[in-house]
């Protein structure tokens, strides 16, 4: 079975508190963009699982997401493993805050709940996908989505209107947990307005989105990165998106993918190339 995996971008990411787990409460506006990832899934009787990837520096075990997704799938429906492959050819960037092996996790669960009649909801599957990371479950359901708690509690919502959106990665990337150590929810002072977001999609105000855009990850994601002496590389993106009329810019999730979104097409055609001569992880597709 041949499927497609999406990325996601946040229109907002908001950190609420710590939790005793370690993780955060958040609260998030997501939304899946048509950049993809192909996945392909055959039964192959060897009774294991086996991952390959057009990566060779990615992991083909457990540390894989997909693999993993699996795994539990098996595990939870009782369901005896004839033995699957699992190939995805990766276009999304790696460590780049776009949940792209969130994403081939949720769509092996969506895939292997077809393959083998296992008839469960989708918010089943998302209470596996949890056990794989905190991304899972929104990635199972995808669309314009309101996230809460580590990201599990969701909330559909009017989908973002469509729009041409260039993405461009650093060419560095950023582990989440370290990103996350950089911050103390309790200090942060500036919040993004995520209720007037989800006003302006109810409106399909994309101004109204694109001047809301917020991400509270922004400051620890840069300390990251200046330790490695890239300290610029989210603004100096976010600088040419602007200088091409971006209609809002902003870095995804714990980044450091940086993202505009724009209203004409020639704007973002010439911001793409601009942004390829920084990085070759740059993308023009659609909100
Ligand atoms: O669940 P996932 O593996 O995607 O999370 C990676 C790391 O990101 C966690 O180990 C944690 O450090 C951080 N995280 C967090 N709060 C969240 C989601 C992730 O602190 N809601």
């Amino acid at each position: 079975m041949k499927v497609k995996s999406y990325a996601k971008i946040n229109i907002s990411l908001d950190v609420i508190n710590k939790r005793e787990d370690g993780y955060h409460n958040l609260r998030m506006i997501m939304h899946s963009v048509e950049l993809s990832d192909d996945i392909e899934i055959n039964i192959n009787g060897s009774k294991s699982i086996s991952v390959s990837t057009n990566l060779h520096y990615l992991p083909d075990n457990k540390k894989n997401h997909a693999y993993r997704a699996a795994e539990l799938f098996f595990e939870h429906t009782g369901i005896e493993n004839p033995g699957i492959h699992i190939d995805i050819f990766k276009r999304i960037p790696v460590s780049a805050g776009l949940a792209g092996g969130s994403s081939d996790a949720a769509a092996v669960l969506r895939a292997l709940n077809v393959m083998f009649s296992a008839s469960l909801s989708l918010p089943e599957l998302a209470k596996i996908g949890l056990l794989v990371g905190a991304d899972v479950p929104y990635c199972i359901h995808g669309g314009t989505m309101l996230a809460e708690g580590v990201g599990e509690i969701l909330t559909p919502l009017k989908n973002m209107p469509k729009a041409p959106i260039v993405l461009s990665k650093p060419p560095i990337g950023l582990s989440t947990p370290k990103v996350f150590s950089e911050i103390s929810a309790e200090k942060i002072k500036l919040h993004p307005d995520t209720d007037g977001i989800i006003k302006s999609l109810d409106a399909g105000d994309l101004n109204g989105i694109c001047k809301r855009m917020f991400n509270v990850l922004e400051p620890a994601a840069q300390s990251v990165l200046s330790k490695s002496g890239n300290g610029n590389a989210v603004e100096e993106l976010k600088e040419v998106f602007r200088n091409h009329n971006a209609c809002g810019t902003l870095m995804s999730g714990s980044g450091p993918t940086v993202f505009g979104i724009f209203e004409d097409i020639k704007d973002a055609k010439c911001a793409y190339n601009a942004a390829k001569r920084i990085t070759r992880d740059t993308f023009l597709t659609t909100t």
